[in-house]
């Protein structure tokens, strides 16, 4: 079976030939082949670059449960594949069990990106109305290939947004955390998208990526992406982001999200809300980049967002080897909360919003 191309699907969609043209999409994480689905596998970076073959929906809840795949966009993509292979592997006489049983067990592989209840929630729209097996494996495959196609969409889109309201002329630096690259995407990336587009339009001067302690996203994958495409960046540790803004040459700090709530809360990367409060300190600006997925208008605040806390031993440790003494008590929140307040842009593939509030919310994505 011939691999399923995004960025080709994309090209080919009338109207959008152009978008697909002229920009670097940036290194693929998931290759889906119709019966099996592949993941680069994350942990390795930037050492090695090794994918995974999947078969099922519980290798890939595993795959999301272990960061193999790992980003918002990316985790709700590959959710969706994990539910195509769980549909060719479901028993006639109780597929609809088996499938329910699939999105279970993918549901409770992460707790805080809504990408992945989003995937689900739209496959279990599809099911529905599928009434037999040979039809739901069909639309199950169309749904995610539709999925990632739309992902890659959305982020070319919403840096053309984004552009749009970055009033500097002259070429400036952003500063960004985590990973929201082609990596944690369907291509091309969200905040890292907006940088890349920044760079294709000779506007950008600078990308400082944070390391992002304690998985160091930051060092291991965006420095990695980044520097591969030619684009430049200046890594620096977590703590020296507010030395970086005080010497003035940072215009917009720039970084994704796991969940917007409907008052326009941030959950994203622990370390996002630390760099909002700076930003504001020094009048940097703040933007918050994500497809509308990542939107819950369910949640009325930030307050009732699930935060992931992992293992001690991803702050004790980097691979294997000892930072700290092996029993010392670790609090490893790894993502938190940005006030509406501290952020002067959500930017969605349906436009910006400046200045998020539930009303400017609900005008964007309608009251729950
Ligand atoms: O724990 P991770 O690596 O899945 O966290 C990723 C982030 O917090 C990203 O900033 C977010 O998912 C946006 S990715 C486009």
């Amino acid at each position: 079976m011939s691999e399923f191309n995004p960025a080709l699907a994309l090209a080919s969609l009338g109207g959008t030939q152009s978008d697909a043209q002229n920009r670097t999409l940036g290194t693929v994480a998931i290759r889906w082949f119709g019966d099996r689905l592949e993941l680069l596998d994350q942990r390795l970076l930037p050492g090695q670059e090794q994918w995974l073959s999947l078969a099922s929906a519980v290798e890939v809840a595993s795959c999301i449960r272990d960061m193999v795949v790992r980003g918002a966009p990316a985790i709700g993509i590959s959710a969706a594949y994990g539910m195509a292979l769980a549909a060719q592997q479901a028993r006639a006489d109780q597929w609809r069990h088996d499938l329910a049983e699939a999105s279970r067990v993918l549901a409770a592989s992460r707790p805080t990106a809504v990408n992945l209840f989003w995937a689900l929630k739209r496959i279990a729209t599809v099911l529905d109305d599928c009434e037999d097996l040979a039809v739901a494996r069909a639309r199950l495959t169309e749904t995610a290939e539709a999925i990632h196609r739309e992902d890659l969409a959305a982020n070319l889109a919403m840096a053309d947004h984004a552009l749009s309201v970055m009033a500097e002329e002259a070429p400036f630096s952003v500063l960004t955390h985590c990973n929201t690259g082609a990596l944690a995407t369907g291509g091309y990336g969200t905040a890292l998208g907006v940088i890349r587009r920044l760079h294709e339009s000779g506007r950008l001067q600078r990308v400082y990526a944070d390391e992002t302690r304690p998985w160091l996203q930051g060092s291991r994958l965006t420095a990695w992406e980044l520097t591969r495409d030619g684009i430049p960046v200046t890594l620096n540790a977590d703590g020296a982001a507010a030395w970086v803004l005080a010497r003035g040459d940072v215009r917009w700090v720039v970084v994704g999200a796991d969940r917007i709530t409907a008052n326009g809360d941030v959950a994203n990367k622990i370390g996002t809300y630390s760099l909002a409060v700076l930003a504001r300190h020094h009048g940097v600006k703040f933007m918050v980049v994500a497809p509308s997925s990542t939107v819950d208008m369910s949640l009325q605040s930030g307050e009732s967002i699930p935060i992931e806390e992992r293992g001690g031993d991803e702050v004790r440790q980097v691979q294997g080897q000892p930072l700290a003494p092996a029993q010392v008590d670790v609090f490893n929140p790894v993502f938190d909360v940005t006030p509406a307040g501290l952020i002067d842009a959500i930017v969605t593939e349906k436009g910006v919003i400046e200045q998020p509030g539930p009303t400017a919310m609900a005008a964007v994505f309608g009251a729950h």
